[in-house]
């Protein structure tokens, strides 16, 4: 047994799951090649429990948008633990971080703090329930583990099964679940019960779908002609996809909105806000934590949004991002195999066959292989400001030799 294998089993008999995250659970299919515990990181790599370095293409499921360690956040965080980590009142630095915020985001007027993306989205719903005095929701993608959110969508085997989940089955009556760019489905529920639906929360580019531009748009005119709230979940997007936000990306302005993983750089904080008029419903509404005003984050977080906004941060992303999708592309070409970069730059993904079992298959010959060579290949590729083009030729290089197995194992690939 190695030390991974021994420290994940003492684990999963102090914790189910030996780990808190759904996506950190190891998958068996993998075992002996993807890394079962990291110890540290630095830049856009990551060491595991065996001493062995991975070049990173997890992020840490999205948080790490500057690279691990970035040294502005990590002084700026050095510098406010000299003060202290959480006081019995507000703190400047709450300020500090709500002004860039709102700097740097179109609409947003106002702005308030929690912990985790579930936490903001939570807050946004029950905020948009309160400000239109209506219950139904429509939701359109991942949005945590609330429970407005773990109902009124059937069985997702592993990630929602229904029965006994612990959530009311009242409540599927109060939600209506949308796929992205699913425009007829739009149409019909606001066509059913428009005039009841309190908001549409939803992600404004799900990265495992082409980016539909239609559907974002519509979802704000329906919205608004039926006052209903429109939030953006931008959980995953923030930060990442445009500095402004979806609404930057899309020319379409949310009623509210949330940031999370890369707002600070891999610190848990997360912010939601927009309106002012619907913001300050907060003075009736009580949604409050301990944490949210705890000062290292913040100061994090501050610090990532200075680099956000003073150097070309998702610039690089796009680029490195196209380098990658270039470089495997070409590669997969002169291979004759059927494989296909999908999603935007800033967090690819690699398509093989066509939709069917072989690709699937393939998908996992292709991992299995970067896994072994020191990749750590995840769906999507979420890069970050410290990949330089020299990694991405690295991981082109392994990626070659990845390929040239996919192909050795499977001919059906060929096109
Ligand atoms: C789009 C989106 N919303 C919400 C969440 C939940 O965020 P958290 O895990 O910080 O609670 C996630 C997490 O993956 C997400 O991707």
């Amino acid at each position: 047994m190695t030390k991974s294998e021994r420290l994940f089993e003492e684990a999963s008999r102090l914790m189910p799951w030996g780990t808190q995250t759904n996506a950190k659970r190891p998958d068996a299919s993998f075992a002996g090649v993807m890394p079962l515990l990291i110890e540290r990181a630095l830049g856009c790599r990551i060491q595991d429990v065996e001493g062995r370095w991975y070049l990173d293409y997890r992020s840490a499921l999205g948080p790490i948008i500057l690279g691990y360690q970035h040294p502005t956040v990590a002084a700026a965080v050095r510098r406010q633990m000299e003060k202290g980590v959480l006081f019995s009142m507000a703190s400047p630095v709450e300020l500090d971080v709500a002004a860039s915020l709102v700097e740097l985001v179109p609409g947003l007027e106002q702005v308030r703090f929690m912990k985790t993306g579930n936490d903001a989205n939570n807050a946004c719903v029950r905020l948009a329930r309160a400000f239109t005095g209506r219950d139904h929701l429509v939701t359109c993608g991942y949005h945590g583990h609330g429970d407005w959110f773990s109902c009124g969508h059937g069985e997702v085997p592993g990630l929602f099964p229904r029965a006994g989940n612990g959530v009311p089955r009242l409540l599927d009556s109060l939600v209506t679940r949308l796929s992205y760019g699913d425009l007829t489905a739009t149409e019909q529920v606001f066509a059913r019960r428009g005039d009841e639906i309190a908001a549409v929360i939803m992600v404004p580019y799900d990265w495992g779908e082409p980016v539909a531009h239609d559907f974002v748009r519509r979802m704000r005119e329906l919205t608004q002609r039926h006052g209903a709230l429109l939030i953006f979940d931008e959980v995953l997007t923030g930060f990442r996809l445009a500095r402004g936000g979806a609404e930057e990306f899309f020319g379409v302005r949310p009623d509210l909105r949330t940031f999370a993983k890369a707002l600070a750089n891999g610190y848990p904080l997360s912010a939601y806000g927009g309106r002012r008029d619907v913001m300050e419903k907060l003075y009736d509404v009580i949604l409050t934590t301990t944490h949210a005003g705890e000062t290292l984050s913040l100061a994090a977080a501050g610090a990532t949004l200075q680099v956000l906004r003073d150097e070309p941060v998702i610039e690089h992303l796009w680029q490195m991002g196209e380098r990658l999708r270039d470089g495997f592309d070409a590669a997969a070409r002169e291979r004759g195999l059927k494989a296909r970069v999908f999603g935007l730059p800033p967090a690819v993904q690699f398509r093989f066959g066509e939709g069917d079992e072989a690709g699937d298959e393939a998908r996992h010959v292709f991992f299995r292989e970067l896994y072994r060579q020191g990749i750590f290949a995840a769906v999507p590729f979420l890069l970050n400001y410290a990949h330089q083009p020299a990694d991405i030729d690295e991981t082109l290089e392994a990626m070659r030799a990845a390929l040239d197995v996919v192909a050795g194992e499977m001919p059906a690939l060929a096109r």
